[in-house]
């Protein structure tokens, strides 16, 4: 593994039936650094993200974070390593409050170890997270069920559950959608600050012109394979590349 790679992924494969989800797919992550994942639908984006944090075991192929194998490790165990994600379609917890839902990941051994002793009140940690993502603290959003949100905060709330774990990297997959121009705007400068704070990024995106005002690389994704990988505007001016995001093509 190269020097300063924190994340990295050989060879990973996953079929569904004869649906060959991800094929034969080599990355890697640099510490701090943000990746874009992008394709057309059924690419294999999802899968690819569920391969990375336990969610999905790989046919074959490896996944190693932070120079040690973690492939097949359960979801938990690779959260608690410091890989956190977001869900593409959320996942709170049915009639909880929404501050509630990030006592979980703040309960966590990973938290509880590198915060020994330092944590009061989990409540409060929660509200104050919350905050950090764009909730108004002293209005009633924090406290009500987090399934009854608008999809705005619902993406921050997904968010939240992340930063809570004190992560190395966030997985966001489609963190953007359904938001509007302006609620992407405001939640742009809340990724450069988990950048900042040397948190790596890896963003799967159908909102390529918000997605590239972010990041410098980006890996295309087409029938389960890698087909590009590099700068988004060189990369997006490969034909090939074109002819994947206007349908063009068959599945090899
Ligand atoms: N659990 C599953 N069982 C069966 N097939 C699956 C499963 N998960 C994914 N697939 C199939 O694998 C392929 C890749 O799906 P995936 O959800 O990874 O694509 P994606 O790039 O995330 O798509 P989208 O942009 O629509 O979210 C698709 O053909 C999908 O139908
Ligand atoms: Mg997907």
């Amino acid at each position: 593994m190269a020097a300063g790679v924190l994340l990295e992924a050989r060879g990973v494969t996953k079929s569904f039936g004869g649906v060959r989800a991800v094929r034969d797919l080599d990355f890697s992550l640099g510490q701090g650094e943000v990746l874009g994942v992008i394709g057309p639908n059924g690419a294999g984006k999802t899968t690819l993200v569920n391969i990375l944090t336990g969610f999905v075991r790989p046919d074959r192929g490896r996944v190693v974070f932070r120079g040690k194998d973690i492939t097949g490790l359960p979801p938990h165990k690779i959260a608690n390593r410091g890989l956190a994600r977001t869900f593409q379609g959320m996942r709170p917890y049915p009639g909880l409050p929404t501050y509630k839902n990030l006592v979980v990941p703040l309960n966590s051994p990973r938290v509880r170890k590198t915060a020994a002793g330092r944590f009061g009140d989990l409540d409060s940690v929660a509200l104050d997270l919350l905050e950090e993502v764009g909730f108004e603290r002293d209005s009633s959003v924090p406290y009500k069920t987090a399934d009854s949100l608008p999809l705005g905060y619902q993406k921050r709330l997904e968010l939240a559950r992340c930063i809570a774990l004190r992560p190395e990297v966030i997985l966001c997959d489609e963190v953007f959608s359904g938001l509007s121009m302006a609620e992407i705007s405001s939640m742009l400068p809340l990724l450069e600050k988990l950048l900042s704070r040397g948190i790596a990024l890896i963003l799967v995106e159908h909102r390529l012109r918000e997605l590239f005002r972010i990041t410098r690389r980006v890996l295309v994704m087409r029938f389960g394979e890698k087909i590009a990988e590099g700068p988004p505007r060189e990369v997006l001016g490969r034909p090939e590349v074109t002819a994947a995001f206007i349908g063009r093509g068959s599945p090899p």
